[in-house]
């Protein structure tokens, strides 16, 4: 059998060949034998979503750079209300239940995602009229899921994306039938439900200043009802080149102070136009394709690929500087081509978000976050 360490030489030998990306050659010398999650161990975790073909182990690239490099991993899909509760009552635990033993034989921790959502809600859900049908589906929903997985999973994403952009509360259904201390009671469910989970609220664009004030105001209404919130997530869903570094920071301040953890729980970095107004992470809001919007079809010039690496070595010196309020990272994906954002908002566009190629290669963006830590 390989043994860990000459495995991941391997990868890097591989990923030095594979590597075309410019300025790799000088930066890997010192990065070659590290690894994200090694590299930032003492630090904050450092995760990935799982899609289901990666948490059923059945590409053999994937199964082995995951271990290596992500000590944290969310679901992608496969815990969302419409996949895992699809019928009234019905649960398909067998995916989730995979996942954790994944995670257990890897010493990865799991970050349910995600109990109260919106969005890829099952039909039977999106029917129901009267406000005693949502409620009781709200209720067996979030206790048989958080005592299904208490001490299984590490953390529940418990609500996700409560909040419209100007920080008021988002109609969605469980606000237009249960009133607004819905997100109150979730939290209480969990608590009571998975006493020894983590308990977040993640959405994106709280890093905006009237966005933030919103989540603040739900962390606080938590915390005033005597319920646990343990920490917050910011999505973390940006642009090349646009990343809003001065928010970030505020915001890791502002929810800091509130004696919470804070999760970059769905990073990536797209270097595609948005035809969307506005950097929304909403998925309901698409839009058609055309080729001028998928630019870098046959590969990424090295200006972009630069500004990339840029981003992520910025967006990681401004993690480590605050390290101390900061629970985990987590990527939106494993590699370029496994991206949501190749679908998202655009259908079939080819993007490169990730600090993985298609072929699984470090790219510069990679070798930059490394030296983040390394180099400081
Ligand atoms: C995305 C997935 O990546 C896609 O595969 C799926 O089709 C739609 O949802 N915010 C979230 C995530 O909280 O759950 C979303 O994931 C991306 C935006």
């Amino acid at each position: 059998m390989i043994n860990q360490s000459i495995r991941i030489s391997l990868l890097f030998v591989s990923a030095t060949i594979l590597c075309n990306c410019s300025g790799s050659k000088q930066v890997n010398k010192a990065a070659e034998k590290m690894t994200l999650r090694g590299t930032f161990k003492d630090d904050f975790l450092i995760g990935t979503a799982l899609n289901t073909r990666q948490i059923e182990q059945k590409d053999p690239k994937a199964a082995a750079l995951i271990p290596q490099q992500f000590d944290a991993a969310t679901p992608e899909n496969i815990m969302k209300a419409e996949e895992i509760h699809p019928q009234w009552g019905t649960y398909n635990f067998d995916l989730a239940d995979k996942l954790v033993a994944y995670a257990a034989a890897n010493n990865i921790r799991v970050n349910a995602h995600t109990l109260i959502w919106h969005s890829q809600l099952p039909a039977y859900v999106r029917r129901l009229q009267s406000a005693d049908s949502v409620r009781q589906f709200f209720t067996e929903h979030i206790n048989t899921l958080a005592s299904h997985y208490d001490g299984k999973v590490y953390s529940w994403d418990v609500v996700n994306e409560a909040l419209n952009e100007d920080g008021t509360l988002r109609k969605s259904i469980f606000l237009q039938k249960l009133g607004d201390n819905y997100i109150v009671e979730a939290f209480r469910l969990a608590q009571q439900a998975a006493p020894n989970t983590q308990l977040y609220y993640n959405d994106y664009n709280i890093e905006q200043p009237r966005k933030r004030a919103g989540a603040v105001a739900v962390v606080q209404k938590i915390q005033e009802a005597g319920v646990r919130i343990d920490g917050i997530g910011i999505q973390g869903h940006w642009r090349a080149g646009h990343v809003p570094f001065d928010e970030i920071e505020k915001s890791i301040e502002a929810f800091g102070a509130l004696g919470i953890k804070v999760m970059f729980t769905e990073l990536d970095l797209s270097v595609l136009p948005n035809p969307l107004n506005g950097n929304t992470a909403d998925v309901s809001q698409t839009a058609a394709y055309n080729a001028q919007y998928n630019p870098f079809v046959a590969g990424l010039p090295d200006s972009i690929q630069q500004q990339l690496a840029s981003d992520y070595e910025q967006l990681f010196k401004l993690f480590l500087k605050h390290k101390d309020k900061i629970g985990r990272v987590t990527f939106w994906g494993v590699n370029d081509g496994q991206s949501w954002l190749n679908d998202w908002p655009v259908r079939g566009r080819t993007n490169y978000p990730l600090l993985f190629d298609r072929q699984f290669a470090p790219k510069l963006a990679y070798y930059k976050v490394i030296e983040s830590k390394t180099k400081s």
